[in-house]
Formats: C-alpha cells, structure tokens, sequence
C-alpha cells in the first residue's frame, strides 16, 4: 500500500495501429516523461472488441471506420502510473487530431507519429472511470481482448 502504485494515478494507454511500428520511439518517450509503465500487453482486437472499447462513440458518424482501423492490426495497451497520469498522458499525446496536433503541440505524439483525426497513433483514457474500465478491458481478471488463441489458429 505504500508502493508509489497505490499513491497515484492510473491511466490506460494504447498505440493504436498506424503507430506500432513506432512502439520503441513512444515506449521511449513514456518512459523519458517519468510514467512507471505497470502493465504492458500488445493485441489485435477483433471489429467486435474494437466496437465495445470504443461503445461510448456508437452512432456517430466516424464509429465505423474507427472501428475498423483499430481492428486493423497489432495495438500496444499499457498502464501508466503517475501523479495525474490521466491529464498528463493526454498532454504527451496532444489534440485529437494529428493535424491540429501539428499546428499546436509539434512535440506532441500525436504530432509526430499519427496523420488525422482517425489515425492519430494513440489512445488515452479522459477521466478517472473511464480509465479504470479501460485497464480493465484490457487487463482485469478474465478479459484478454485480441488473444492469440493457439488452438484456434488465431494469431497477432
Ligand atoms: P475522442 O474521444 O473525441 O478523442 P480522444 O481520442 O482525443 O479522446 O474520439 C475518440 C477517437 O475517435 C479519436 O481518437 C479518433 C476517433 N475520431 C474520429 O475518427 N473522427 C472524429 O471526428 C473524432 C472526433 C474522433
């Protein structure tokens, strides 16, 4: 309970498709920023995983697409630990749109690694609840989004 874990802030990170073959300059930049990375898992998610982490976003105009490009290959997720962390990694990641991103925050990973507002290379939770359902998503106790099921021939 004393462990810096317990004493602050968590956020659900990912590095969606267009950005993972960047993995190692983000991971960097994650690290430089002085986040504790606690948790780290790369998956593909299925068009139906992609629907549900993205369920708040169902019915607008861009769900399709958005959902298919995060169904389109390998993503990174990880949990960030931090003081503010939600706030932070939002900052580090800059505007929605990697456009605008360029125009106002050139440093910003969303500047560097993503093209639009679609393809913007990285996810970031806004808010305390939905951070926690996001980690959860991702790494709570029988959830494995995008598993490589051997079995089944499923693969990453
Ligand atoms: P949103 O929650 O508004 O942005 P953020 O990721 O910065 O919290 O939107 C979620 C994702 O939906 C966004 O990262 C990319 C996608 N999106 C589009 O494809 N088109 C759009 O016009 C918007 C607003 C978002």
């Amino acid at each position: 309970r004393n462990s810096i874990e317990s004493q602050t802030e968590r956020t659900l990170a990912m590095i969606k498709p267009d950005a993972f073959k960047n993995m190692g300059k983000i991971i960097n930049a994650i690290s430089q920023s002085g986040f504790l990375i606690s948790k780290l898992r790369v998956a593909k998610l299925s068009k139906q995983e992609a629907q549900e982490f993205y369920a708040v976003h169902r019915g607008k105009p861009f769900y399709d697409g958005l959902t298919d490009f995060m169904s389109s290959g390998r993503i990174c997720a990880l949990e960030l630990v931090a003081p503010g962390a939600i706030r932070k990694w939002r900052e580090l990641i800059g505007p929605t749109d990697s456009n605008q991103a360029r125009a106002e925050a050139p440093g910003s990973l969303r500047a560097q690694f993503g093209t639009d507002k679609t393809y913007n290379a990285c996810h970031g939770s806004d808010a305390p609840d939905t951070a926690a359902e996001e980690v959860a998503f991702f790494f709570g106790p029988g959830r494995y989004p995008g598993k490589c099921d051997l079995a089944r021939g499923t693969t990453l």
